[in-house]
């Protein structure tokens, strides 16, 4: 295994960017960004041998400061949403920057994935770490965060560490768009999701606080079925947000199987999160990928494993505060293999 450092570029107000690629034993490969520990690519061997790159991104860093999407990024403090960016801890109410609509989304207007965080070479891999202030778009307490992001034995790993000197909120993820083809639709991608229930999403792709059997909905993916299949059928939660934009409650391990019979890759997603966020790129507009390809609606997923969105807000679910002084920790796992 490597790890070499090349110079990326410079963001708009003048930081400079790095791009760490780890090479692994088996010649997979991986490049990964210090500008919000975002992953740009992955190379993985498809059924011919061929290298495939199964993330999306983009060549210059205008082009991650310009466009939406958070692609490949660390999100945080708190991926997805936050009902009016309102919540209440410890008696104290806390409101949050409003950057979706009138609610908070994925950290708010500079979140993680806009930071450029520091970087070191570890064992198989980098740690990336940040100190998020007390306040940073209005959440309690200075916040010490790492993520090693390590590619070793066909597996992509996350490993997130976070200690806050006042009872705060995280929940991180990352944000990575996967297309096992490098490239087209994904509606004939396949999917496992060991899932036995589903936030409702009402109004703003918010859950209602309803937690339903996946059962007879386009959310069953306890067997599998292609993305494409029910992606723009009338089950109400997929509809609202324009395809699936939805989060699985978790109910065993692996959390997800996505496979693509095309190039015979297979993607395993482990985690200790309650949740998985299946977002199939509904609102993508068109937009140039790395080496000028194309890149738009459908045309990647992510599977983004998190807390329940708005959580906080609603205390029967698992939690996402953490303690002044505890240690937060989590980890998830994306492994790549070949249908056998
Ligand atoms: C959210 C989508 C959002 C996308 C890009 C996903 O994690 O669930 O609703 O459009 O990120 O911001």
């Amino acid at each position: 295994m490597s790890v070499t450092k090349r110079f990326f570029g410079t963001t708009a107000d003048g930081r400079e960017v790095n791009c760490y690629k780890i090479t692994a034993e088996n010649g997979m490969e991986t490049e990964i960004l210090d500008y919000g520990a975002t992953v740009r690519t992955l190379l993985v061997p498809d059924k011919k041998g061929n290298m495939v790159d199964v993330i999306m991104g983009y060549d210059t860093i205008e082009e991650y400061e310009n466009n939406d999407g958070y692609l490949g990024a660390t999100v945080g403090r708190f991926a997805n949403r936050i009902k009016k960016g309102k919540f209440t801890l410890n008696g104290k109410e806390y409101t949050l920057a409003l950057n979706d609509g009138e609610n908070h989304l994925h950290g708010g207007n500079i979140g993680f994935d806009k930071y450029v965080w520091k970087a070191k070479e570890i064992t198989d891999g980098v740690e990336f770490s940040i100190v998020s202030p007390d306040g940073d778009e209005g959440y309690p307490g200075t916040l010490d965060l790492k993520v090693a992001i390590t590619l070793k034995n066909g597996a992509l790993s996350f490993d997130y560490t976070a200690l806050s000197d006042k009872d705060t909120i995280v929940n991180l993820t990352n944000h990575s768009y996967f297309n096992l083809n490098g490239g087209g639709s994904i509606h004939g991608h396949f999917l496992t999701v060991n899932a036995v229930s589903f936030t409702i999403n009402g109004e703003g792709c918010l859950p209602t606080g309803e937690i339903v059997s996946v059962k007879n909905t386009a959310m069953d993916f306890l067997t599998e079925h292609t993305i494409g299949e029910r992606v723009d059928s009338d089950c109400p939660s997929v509809k609202l947000c324009g395809g699936y934009d939805s989060n699985f409650c978790l109910s065993g391990t692996p959390a997800v199987i996505a496979r693509s019979e095309d190039s015979g890759i297979v993607m395993t997603v482990t985690t200790d999160q309650p949740g998985v966020q299946l977002y199939t790129g509904n609102m993508t507009s068109d937009r140039k990928g790395k080496g000028g390809k194309t890149f738009g609606r459908r045309m990647a997923f992510c599977l983004e494993t998190q807390h329940y969105p708005d959580c906080i807000n609603h205390p029967e679910w698992p939690g996402c505060v953490i303690k002044a002084g505890e240690k937060y920790k989590t980890k998830t796992t994306y492994t790549f293999g070949l249908k056998g």
